[in-house]
């Protein structure tokens, strides 16, 4: 199969993390006889300083022609104080947004080889930690109206939250679908004590889970999720929240597993385009420095490969190759433990590339 992938590395550790994962593709595309080609568009603050704009419009249709797209990460203190309409993180959620990209599953798998790298108990976490998020991703306050404004000689600032049933029922039915491929049970995240855009989306969901039956179905308060996520996390298979609930509680479940370095993302529509990134930021603390870890991007690829282009096989494959390099005790800095073995961000890759 020949499939066209558009590329972007965006800031920071981006670049460093997104070129081990082309590595592990690569590889894929050798043993597999396919081939993948690549076109590269800047994204974020380094497009900011190069064309003035997070992301060009021809960046922009070479993410919607491709058959897939790989992003980085973008952001980071140089570009903090741009004005808000051409901040980095613009272009994602433009790019979401142009693309429908509506549905973002954040798969928190906890490695058995790094469970003592989970800041939590053993007894917590000992059992093994597999449970997904499926956050909205194109509505809600994150593309509401905004507007800073002078009231009584004071700037009172508004963001609003808008739901409509239709963004409500779709992203619901990809959670209840996906519930039905793994535990068949859906715990849904709102806050219907307060919000009526809560109080809307249970009301939405509740009419979903009479028609998927097959699934056991919950309503669950975003703060009471918070906690039970560290109280008792392996109650959860499938949880799903509207866009700023998802972007919080996904942050909170990437620490289950140790780190937030390990966990991918897959940001799809209705049709086969996907966009494909590691949940985590572009950590400029350690940018440049060969140290980030790549594992979160080459687990985003293999996503890329069983949802956007239909090879499971593939995507097993490397994320078999990942246990083995863990399982061998290698580990990049965020997640070394006594007796690993230390590594780089490009002996990583090239760990996990000679393993597929
Ligand atoms: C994420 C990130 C983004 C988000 C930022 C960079 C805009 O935190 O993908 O979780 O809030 O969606
Ligand atoms: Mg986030």
């Amino acid at each position: 199969m020949n499939k066209k992938i558009t590329v972007l590395p965006g800031d920071g550790i981006g670049p460093e993390i997104v070129a081990e994962a082309l590595k592990v593709l690569n590889k894929i595309g050798e043993r597999y006889a396919h081939s993948f080609t690549y076109t590269y568009v800047d994204i974020g603050g380094c497009s900011i300083d190069k064309h003035g704009v997070p992301i060009t419009d021809e960046g922009m249709e070479l993410c919607k022609s491709a058959d897939s797209v790989l992003l980085g990460a973008v952001g980071g203190p140089k570009w903090d104080n741009c004005p808000p309409a051409i901040r980095p993180e613009k272009a994602l959620l433009a790019v979401r947004k142009e693309l429908g990209l509506f549905a973002n599953l954040r798969p928190t798998k906890l490695f058995p080889q790094l469970s003592d790298a989970s800041p939590l108990k053993q007894e917590i976490v000992g059992g093994g930690i597999d449970l997904l998020i499926v956050r909205e991703l194109t509505g809600g306050v994150y593309f509401g109206e905004r507007k800073t404004e002078q009231v009584n000689g004071e700037l009172v600032a508004t963001d609003l939250m808008p739901y409509s049933e239709h963004e409500i029922e779709r992203i619901g039915r990809v959670a209840f679908e996906t519930a039905i491929k793994r535990g068949k049970r859906l715990a849904s995240v709102d806050k219907a004590n307060v919000l009526d855009t809560s109080r809307l989306w249970r009301k939405t969901m509740h009419k979903l889970a009479e028609e998927y039956t097959e699934v056991e179905y919950s309503d669950i308060l975003v703060d009471n999720t918070a906690m039970q996520l560290i109280k008792n996390p392996t109650q959860f298979d499938v949880l799903v929240t509207e866009n700023m609930f998802g972007d919080i509680l996904s942050d909170e479940a990437s620490m289950l597993t140790g780190s937030i370095g390990m966990m991918p993302s897959a940001s799809l529509g209705s049709g086969t385009l996907g966009m494909y990134e590691p949940i985590h930021g572009s950590a400029p603390d350690i940018a440049g420095m060969n140290l980030a870890n790549p594992i979160g991007t080459i687990l985003s690829v293999a996503m890329m490969l069983r949802y956007s282009f239909d090879m499971a096989e593939e995507a097993d494959v490397i994320e078999t190759a990942v246990n083995a390099v863990l399982d061998a005790g290698y580990r990049t800095q965020d997640i070394m433990q006594d007796g690993c073995t230390k590594v780089f961000c490009t002996e990583m890759g090239d760990l996990i590339t000679e393993r597929i």
